[in-house]
Order: C-alpha cells, then sequence, then structure tokens
C-alpha cells in the first residue's frame, strides 16, 4: 500500500524511547541487527587498478550486485571534506534543518529517506536530498557561509559523475558491450571505454546524505528497510560505522564492511534491465545500533529521466530474449512506488 509520505516529526537525536511508529514487526526484521559475515564470503573488494578488474567487476555482479572498490581516484580529502559537510548539516537543531524540508513533490532538502514512501513503518534515519545545486538550501541553513558545504557537495558530484561513468563502462565491458551499443551515457565525443571521462555527460543524478543517529531500541527498527536502488548504479560512501547489509539470494544478510577509503558500488534495477537480467540489483538494508550515529553518502546514477531503458541487442538473441519491457526512470520510479519489492516483475515481459 502506498502511504503517504511521513513527515520528519520526530528529532530523532532526542528520542529516549523508541516510539510505536518506529517499531517494525519481528519478522520483518530477520537477522536485525547481529547477522554479519562472522565466517563465510564477503562482499568482494575490487582494486581498480587490478589488471583483473574486469573480470572480477562481472563476477561480482552476477553474484552479489554490490561491491567495494579501492583505487577508485576520488580524492581522500574531498570524502573527508563532504562528510564533514554532512555531519555540520546533521548536527544543525532541528527546527533549522526543518525549515529546509523537502516538498512533498520536491527532489531536494531535508526529511525522511526517500524509500520511506514505499513502507508503513517509520525508519531511524534522516536524509538530505541533493537533486540540483544545493546552494538555495545552504544560503538557509548557513546564511554567512554557504559555500563551504556547497562547494564541497558539487565537486563531490563531480567526481562521482565522472566514477560513475567510468564504472559503468566497467560494467557493460564486463559484459562485452561496446561504447555504441547505448547512447545516453556520455556526449557525442564520448567513446566510453576505461578509465575515460565526459567532461559533459547527459544523466540524471543526485547525492543522497543519510544519517542515522544512535538508537535506544535498535532490535526492534530499521534505519533503512529492504530495497533494491531504482538507479543504473549506486556510489555509497560509508563513514567508519557499519550496518549496511546485502542480502544473498537464498543466503542471509551480510554486512558490507565499513573500509577505510573504499566505496561501495550497488547495481540498481535500471542496470538489471539493460544486461536483460545478468547482473542483479541486490536487496540491502541498513541495520542501526545502540552506540554510534552512522552517516553515508550516496550518488545516485541514472539515464535523463525520459530516456528508454531496454535489455541491450548485444546481450539479447532469440535464444536470449529480452525479459523486460523498455521503461523510462520516470515511469519505472512511478511503478516501484505502487510496487516496491516487485517493480522490476512489473516490467518483465511474460512468455
Ligand atoms: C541506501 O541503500 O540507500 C543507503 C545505504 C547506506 O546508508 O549505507
Ligand atoms: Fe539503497
Amino acid at each position: 500500500p502506498v502511504q503517504p509520505r511521513h513527515p520528519m516529526h520526530v528529532d530523532l537525536l532526542s528520542v529516549k524511547e523508541l516510539p510505536e511508529s518506529y517499531v517494525w514487526p519481528p519478522h520483518e526484521l530477520e537477522g536485525n541487527p547481529s547477522s554479519g559475515n562472522i565466517d563465510g564470503e564477503s562482499v568482494p573488494v575490487i582494486d581498480l587498478d587490478d589488471p583483473n578488474a574486469l573480470k572480477l567487476i562481472g563476477h561480482a555482479c552476477r553474484t552479489w550486485g554490490v561491491f567495494q572498490i579501492t583505487n577508485h581516484r576520488i580524492p581522500q580529502k574531498l570524502i573527508d571534506e563532504v562528510e564533514c559537510a554532512s555531519r555540520n548539516l546533521f548536527s544543525l537543531p532541528s527546527q533549522q534543518k526543518l525549515a529546509v524540508s523537502r516538498s512533498p513533490d520536491g527532489a531536494s532538502g531535508y526529511g525522511v529517506v526517500p524509500i520511506s514512501r514505499y513502507f508503513s513503518k517509520q525508519m531511524w534515519s534522516e536524509g538530505f536530498t541533493i537533486a540540483g545545486s544545493p546552494m538555495e538550501h545552504a544560503c538557509r541553513l548557513w546564511p554567512h557561509d554557504p559555500h563551504t558545504f556547497c562547494d564541497a557537495v558539487e565537486e563531490y558530484k563531480k567526481e562521482m559523475r565522472g566514477l560513475a561513468v567510468r564504472l559503468l563502462w566497467l560494467l557493460l565491458g564486463s559484459l562485452g558491450v561496446v561504447e555504441e551499443d547505448i547512447n545516453w551515457v556520455a556526449g557525442k565525443n564520448n567513446k566510453g571505454g576505461l578509465g575515460e571521462c565526459p567532461n559533459e555527460v547527459d544523466v540524471s543524478d543526485a547525492i543522497q546524505l543519510n544519517y542515522y543517529p544512535a538508537c535506544p531500541d535498535p532490535e526492534r527498527t530499521m534505519g533503512l528497510a529492504p530495497h533494491t536502488d531504482s538507479t543504473v548504479l549506486t556510489i555509497v560512501h560509508q563513514g567508519d560505522v557499519s550496518g549496511l547489509q546485502v542480502l544473498r539470494e537464498g543466503d542471509c544478510w551480510r554486512t558490507v564492511p565499513p573500509l577505510a577509503g573504499a566505496l561501495v558500488v550497488n547495481v540498481g534495477d535500471l542496470f538489471h534491465i539493460l544486461s536483460n537480467g545478468l547482473y542483479r540489483s541486490t536487496t540491502h538494508r541498513v541495520v542501526v545500533n545502540k552506540t554510534s550515529h552512522r552517516l553515508s553518502v550516496n550518488y545516485f546514477y541514472g539515464p535523463p529521466n525520459s530516456v528508454e531503458i531496454s535489455p541491450l541487442k548485444k546481450l539479447t538473441s532469440p535464444a536470449r530474449p529480452p525479459k523486460y519491457r523498455p521503461v523510462t526512470s520516470n515511469e519505472y520510479r512511478a511503478i516501484k512506488v505502487h510496487h516496491p519489492s516487485k517493480a522490476l516483475s512489473r516490467v518483465q515481459i511474460c512468455e
């Protein structure tokens, strides 16, 4: 059922007892919060400078749908600046944050995390979405110095965009797909290929800052409910507090351990479609804990909203017909609001 978007009305930092609206039914909290990778396999960590990176990425996308990357060339100083800017934002008094609330149909601003609209229970987190320039919001939050926040976020977004394009070509390359098969990724002058980054790209992207305050009763709530991302790719910087978990098919929840300097890459639903289901978008969630606040900086990368995404011709054949019908990201998100865990099957072509 589609719920009205919950207003962010509770100051989580001051709550001493978990309000009823945040208590999740036990069966939806399965494995929460202590399951981890005490043993068994863990999410692959791939060094982008490894000569075998393409192969390793292909394997990670087929089996996990998520991996961590090192040697990604995003300056650590920039990551630290964005992290610091985000901490400054979330540590502002509630009233100030509420003054820059995301409007019900708005793309940017402070509020509950965007996936909240799919769930009836509240999540133990707060978010700040930046779709275009953060200037307007920053001017209201820090009238005397909006630039520290804006400059860090803008620069981070620019760097992430380059990395996302590079990663996209790596994922496509690992499937044997070359640049002419996909036209929306980059401007005409960009040949794609490994390591090349366009100056201008025709994409829709956004930064999502998430904050998960320490919780008085973490075993009964969720930081972020299980979901897949409606993006092509998501790049996550998680601070040094763990909480992100991924679900392996037929397996249990595995923690994605925070690794200094590494970034987490999630295959999104739209890449799942592009790859005709060869690479999977993986269900993930965030659990919270009693003692530490957790912060993450998420970069969502997708095509322009009205571009149709469909399985790439190179990956389909009479023996392997397209499994999904063409869909724009606008339409896909609309489907997802109504069918959060079944959106992919709603665009699947039935035999
Ligand atoms: C998300 O899945 O959208 C957020 C992940 C995180 O906070 O680590
Ligand atoms: Fe996500």
